[in-house]
């Protein structure tokens, strides 16, 4: 069955879904994005992703095409439709339309921006048998603009770093700056769990502000787990007992090996686990 899709205020079939070719998320990477999981058919954090999303647009002087109270409505729906149980939905909000090519962005006044969301069906999704196993990461250069606290589509380099980290079989890959310094994982937040601690680096320009991070490092702290953000480098992330990502989709997922080093016995560590668990438990009494 074919998926139904949200396109500028329309439902149609994904075959059916059309956007020009002058649009602006197409031509200039001109669109900001948000990934929201679903749980027995409710979304997790939603408030968080819209909240996030509106920073977005405000960063680039984007005008929303929705409020707030139409963008859940267009999400229940969205997966009401699609008879979503577990799974994830994506949305994307461009500049929309000009009808021509240019550097400079339009009018707001003349041209509404476009609004796109689809559902991926993902039956089991909190319970990916990876995070039984954990993964394997490497690291590559962070050569990404120095703006990415903003979620745009501009998500070249992060599908390299995926493909470089699949060329070295690896699971993913943490961009690193001057010094082995992480900061974050392709799609995903980065950790490192020593003596206890949990590390991880402090938000800024310098990476996304995962909304999944900060649930995560809320019901942590809440656990009387203590937190320190700040950066860490490979060298350190490759001695400490364990590390883990986080991210909407992944929710938690512990990482065993980076760059070939293994942590700790190779196994997740009881850290990441736990609050998994916990992430997992109080998140699905919140969602809506
Ligand atoms: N990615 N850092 C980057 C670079 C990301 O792309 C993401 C999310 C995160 C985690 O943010 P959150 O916890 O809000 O999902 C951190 C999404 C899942 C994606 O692109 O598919």
């Amino acid at each position: 069955m074919s998926r139904i899709v949200y396109v500028n205020g329309d439902w149609v079939p994904e075959e059916e879904a059309k956007i020009s070719v002058f649009d602006r998320g197409f031509l200039m990477a001109d669109a900001v994005y948000e990934v929201t999981s679903v749980l027995d058919g409710k979304l997790i954090d939603f408030a968080g992703h819209a909240a996030r999303l509106k920073r977005s647009m405000a960063e680039l002087d984007m005008e929303s095409p929705v409020t707030e109270e139409e963008l859940l409505a267009i999400h229940r729906e969205l997966l009401a439709r699609n008879g979503i149980g577990d799974g994830l939905v994506y949305l994307q909000v461009t500049r929309g339309n000009p009808g021509d090519r240019d550097f400079a962005f339009p009018d707001p006044a003349a041209v509404k921006g476009g609004i796109v969301l689809f559902t991926q069906s993902k039956p089991g999704l909190a319970d990916n048998p990876v995070a039984k196993v954990g993964m394997k990461v490497i690291s590559i250069p962070d050569i990404r603009w120095g703006r990415r606290d903003i979620k745009t589509v501009q998500l070249l380099y992060p599908s390299m770093g995926k493909m470089m980290a699949k060329k070295a079989g690896a699971d993913d890959a943490w961009f690193t700056e001057e010094g082995g310094v992480v900061t974050e994982g392709t799609s995903n937040n980065a950790y490192i769990v020593k003596g206890g601690k949990i590390i991880t680096r402090q938000l800024s320009e310098d990476i996304l502000h995962g909304i999944t991070r900060a649930a995560v490092l809320r019901f942590a702290r809440e656990a009387q787990m203590v937190v320190e953000e700040r950066p860490f480098t490979i060298a350190e992330a490759q001695a400490a007992d364990e590390a883990f990502v986080t991210s909407a989709s992944a929710f938690v997922m512990p990482v065993v090996e980076i760059d070939s080093a293994v942590l700790g016995s190779g196994k997740p560590g009881p850290v990441a686990a736990r609050l998994r668990e916990i992430y997992l438990e109080e998140s699905r009494k919140a969602a809506v």
